[in-house]
């Protein structure tokens, strides 16, 4: 299929890099609150169990809104109408985000005028229009929703303008949503379990991996912004491999901050094949992002490999053998290796995948997720490679 109108003005952008939000770091939310004197106009989006421990007894006078009130897992079609409805355009001038990706997404629509129809923006069929101030507060180490230009959504599918009766994650994309503001608290994430805390974590490499193997959009200055964010990511691995999750508690800074420096490098070069062959497996079965990812990396990353193994790919493995101290031409099977100590890897059939799904999306990624296939290390990624991968991962 041929690279559609957008993915061509995204090639298109001579910007070196972009950071657009003003970035801080603070040691507490308390300290945030005081600095940005949070008050009765602000609507902070949160979790209630992110709320009672870190913010319930400062007294604040903001509108505290917990996501779970709109339904369960990522935001949905109908999750954000839920939102708009609980939370009136007038009621507020500034909008807090204090979650993991989902809840940076939701604050990213907050933050825009309101769509007729949800459906019709994320096909970018009504515009995107910023009005209020967007604070974005991760509390995983891994989207790096609070510096990218997307909010993601499970959105019905269309085929040909024509609902499918399925489901698919699509990338509603815009400068115009980029938050204004990033405080980093890395003392938030101390809460977040195990699990999702891993499967951010491996998000945000990928998020580098992809950026750094990105053909067309990469620049010197996306690269740097890799490279930091695998280094620190691999060594806050490393460590765990050896001393076991407890060892990531100490090394919350780091992490918060390689996942920003991560999602600064994909804004700029794209993610790529992993997630766009991912979304339909979130969008279908409902597996976090960070998982689904990871399910589909290292088999990506092998294909990669067998297919050019002397492109870009060969500085990356440099990369990993120089960061890990393995050989070169092991660095993948290695990185691969080390992974599965941090999380153990599925097959997509624990995940409900089911043997007919290897063609059905096939398809749906040539036909939704063309602004990452192309920015695929192998152009171009073709169906045939989709099922491929679909089916060794089964
Ligand atoms: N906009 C982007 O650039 C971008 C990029 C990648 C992914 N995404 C989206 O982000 C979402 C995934 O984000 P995520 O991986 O951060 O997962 P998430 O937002 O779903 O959070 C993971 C889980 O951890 C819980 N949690 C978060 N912080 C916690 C804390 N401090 N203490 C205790 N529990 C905590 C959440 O409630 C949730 O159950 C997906 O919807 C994905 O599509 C967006
Ligand atoms: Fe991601």
């Amino acid at each position: 299929m041929a690279m559609d109108a957008f993915s061509k003005s995204l090639m298109q952008d001579k910007r070196e890099i972009v950071i657009a939000p003003t970035i801080y770091k603070f040691s507490n939310f308390g300290d945030f609150a005081e600095e940005f004197k949070l008050g009765e106009r602000d609507v902070v989006l949160t979790n209630e169990f992110i709320y009672k421990p870190f913010m319930e007894e400062l007294g604040l006078k903001s509108q505290f809104v917990f996501q779970e009130k709109f339904g369960a897992g990522e935001p949905s079609e109908a999750m954000i109408e839920t939102m708009y409805e609980a939370i009136p355009y007038e009621s507020y001038d500034r909008v807090i985000a204090v979650g993991g990706g989902a809840i940076m997404d939701l604050c990213k629509l907050l933050g825009c005028k309101r769509p007729a129809s949800v459906h019709e923006l994320y096909f970018k069929r009504e515009p995107v229009v910023h009005e209020k101030e967007v604070i974005a507060i991760p509390t995983t180490c891994g989207t790096g929703s609070e510096v990218t230009n997307i909010s993601v959504a499970i959105v019905k599918d269309e085929k040909d303008g024509k609902l499918t009766g399925g489901e698919t994650k699509l990338g509603l994309v815009s400068d115009d949503i980029i938050p204004n503001k990033v405080c980093l608290i890395p003392d938030l994430l101390k809460t977040l379990p195990y699990r999702p805390f891993a499967s951010s974590a491996i998000d945000a490499l990928i998020h580098a991996t992809e950026s750094f193997l990105s053909p067309h959009r990469k620049t010197t200055t996306s690269e740097m912004f890799s490279v930091k964010a695998m280094e620190m990511i691999l060594e806050g691995f490393r460590r765990i491999g050896e001393n076991g999750p407890d060892a990531r508690l100490d090394y919350l800074d780091e992490y918060v901050t390689a996942s920003l420096y991560a999602g600064v490098a994909f804004l700029k070069a794209g993610c790529a094949t992993v997630h766009g062959m991912s979304f339909p497996l979130g969008g279908t079965y409902h597996v976090p992002h960070g998982e689904s990812n990871y399910a589909l990396f290292g088999k990506i990353l092998e294909i990669y490999d067998e297919k050019n193994p002397d492109g870009e790919i060969m500085r990356f493995k440099e990369l990993i053998a120089r960061i890990t101290g393995c050989e070169v031409k092991d660095a993948i099977p290695y990185l691969n290796g080390l992974l599965e100590k941090v999380l153990p890897l599925k097959p997509l059939h624990e995940y409900g995948f089911k043997e007919e799904d290897i063609k059905g999306f096939a398809e749906s990624v040539e036909a939704n997720q063309q602004r990452l296939i192309t920015n695929s290390y192998i152009t171009p990624w073709t169906k045939d490679l989709s099922e491929r991968v679909y089916r060794e991962c089964f």
